[in-house]
């Protein structure tokens, strides 16, 4: 027999069996609090100004932790099937005993319609899209079927339920409380301490023996993985880009050199701080000739669905139908034409202006490129920029049509190395 068995008083044994599992009374404590800070910061990221640089953030964790909520009391609640609570403590009276039941059964379905409400309402929203992203790390999908609520009436309802609901909290909480603290005060045996982490009073350990974790956490993460992976396999399921069309020209004389850092970037202004991002694939055909410019033409194709942001919820935004719609559009492609010599102070190599037509879902729009061009021997370096602008090429339009947060202009950039094509 062990030393703490041996001395393990009857009393000691009976208060753990009047007491909840260690494992109920963290997820207990971990869920109201979370819960109570969660009411707190969705009143307060709501008053905030729009144009308050931590609003998008603030929105973006109280997103990660109601669906971290959802998760561990679905862990909890299968805990529970496993683990069933303790008796009921002595000296409640029968209506005092139904109305505490009931009371959880309506913490229990607040857990669960508090952060699934909060989900509903994201993925009906229509206007502002914004994505998930949990702790800015992994893109959550919208809830399927639901888009016949994405309406001004479907919206309001659900709105009005997300955010009802803490005062339905409050109004339990009230009951749950005042039932904790008079039966702690007045009951014989109270119920505060079964609920209350081992340090506090005469019950030292937990009741034992607790099972089935592995089952009520590996579902729980288990239903977070599978549901984590939908935007992963959505994205990657799609026919790829064609970035080798236009095989048919044959005065090309020079391709992109694959051992340097060629690199198609993109940046702006969201709110008065700026964004940026590049594009991973993308691909140029190149027929350029200082001495002829005429004859000169370049086709660049991009792979819309490689774009990177400098931050996940960008790079999860720009996938969506108004921004690149690359999950339905895969490939931009700009023609250059139109080569000038241009009248600019460079650094290096020799300016020029071109055209550049970029048709970007099915719109195309003509802007002029300027750039700086070496060529030394076979190998040729080239820096170039142009400006777009988001309105023209219908981008973002519902989320933004004026530009009030997000810039109508956006400078492109390229900085690449090719080689002289052999004859
Ligand atoms: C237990 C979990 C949650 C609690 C307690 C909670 C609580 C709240 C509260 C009190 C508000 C403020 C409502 C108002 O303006 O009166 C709010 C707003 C909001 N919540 Fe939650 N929430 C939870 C989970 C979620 C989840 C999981 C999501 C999305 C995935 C979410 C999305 C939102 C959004 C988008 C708003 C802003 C609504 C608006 O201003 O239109 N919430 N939440
Ligand atoms: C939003 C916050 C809270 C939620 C959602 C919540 C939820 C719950 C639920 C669902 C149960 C039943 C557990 C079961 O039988 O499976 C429970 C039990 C309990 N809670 Fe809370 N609770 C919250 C806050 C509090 C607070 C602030 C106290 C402290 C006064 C407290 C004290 C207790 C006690 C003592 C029990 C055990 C009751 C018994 O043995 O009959 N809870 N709580």
């Amino acid at each position: 027999m062990s030393v703490s068995a041996a001395a393990e008083t009857p009393n000691d044994a009976e208060a753990r069996d009047h007491r909840y599992t260690s494992v109920a009374i963290v997820l207990h404590w971990v869920i109201a609090l979370a819960i109570l800070g969660m009411i707190g910061l969705g009143w307060y990221m709501g008053d905030l100004p729009n144009d308050n640089p931590a609003k998008e953030g603030l929105y973006q964790l109280h997103k990660s932790i109601g669906i971290t909520i959802l998760l561990l009391t679905i862990a909890r609640i299968l805990w529970r099937v496993m683990n069933p609570p303790p008796e009921d403590a002595e000296g409640l009276t029968g209506w005092e005993k139904r109305l505490s039941h009931w009371v959880h059964v309506g913490f229990y379905v607040l857990m669960l319609a508090m952060p699934l409400s909060g989900w509903l309402l994201v993925s009906i929203s229509y206007d502002f899209k914004i994505p998930t992203v949990l702790y800015g790390t992994v893109s959550w999908p919208d809830l399927p079927f639901v888009s016949w609520l994405a309406n001004d009436i479907g919206h309001v309802v659900v709105e009005n339920i997300h955010s009802k609901l803490a005062y339905v909290a409050f109004a339990l909480l009230a009951l749950h409380v005042a039932g904790a603290v008079k039966h702690e005060i007045g009951g014989e045996e109270g119920v505060l301490k079964r609920m209350l982490p081992g340090l506090f009073g005469k019950t030292a350990g937990p009741r034992a023996p607790s099972r089935g974790a592995l089952t009520a956490f590996g579902s729980a993460l288990a239903l977070f993985a599978v549901v984590a992976a939908i935007p992963a396999l959505a994205q990657g399921g799609g026919p790829k880009a064609d970035l080798t069309a236009g095989g048919e020209a044959t005065d090309l004389n020079w391709e992109l050199d694959e051992n340097a850092e060629n690199t198609l970037a993109f940046s702006g202004l969201y709110e008065s701080a700026t964004y940026d991002g590049t594009f991973g694939d993308w691909n140029a055909r190149i027929a350029f000739y200082p001495d002829d410019l005429e004859a000169s033409h370049v086709t660049v194709y991009v792979d819309l669905s490689s774009a990177i942001a400098s931050k996940k919820l960008y790079t999860d935004s720009l996938k969506g139908a108004e921004w690149l719609d690359s999950g339905n559009v895969h490939t931009a492609v700009v023609e250059l034409g139109n080569f000038q010599p241009a009248e600019a102070d460079v650094e290096w190599g020799t300016p020029y202006i071109a055209d550049a037509a970029l048709t970007l879902k099915g719109t195309t729009v003509t802007t002029p490129f300027q750039f700086q061009l070496e060529i030394e021997g076979d190998t040729a370096r080239m820096e170039g920029t142009t400006t777009l602008s988001r309105s023209a090429l219908d981008v973002g339009m519902q989320s933004d049509p004026g530009a009030d947060w997000i810039a109508d202009e956006v400078t492109v950039s390229v900085n690449l190395t090719a080689t002289r094509i052999a004859d």
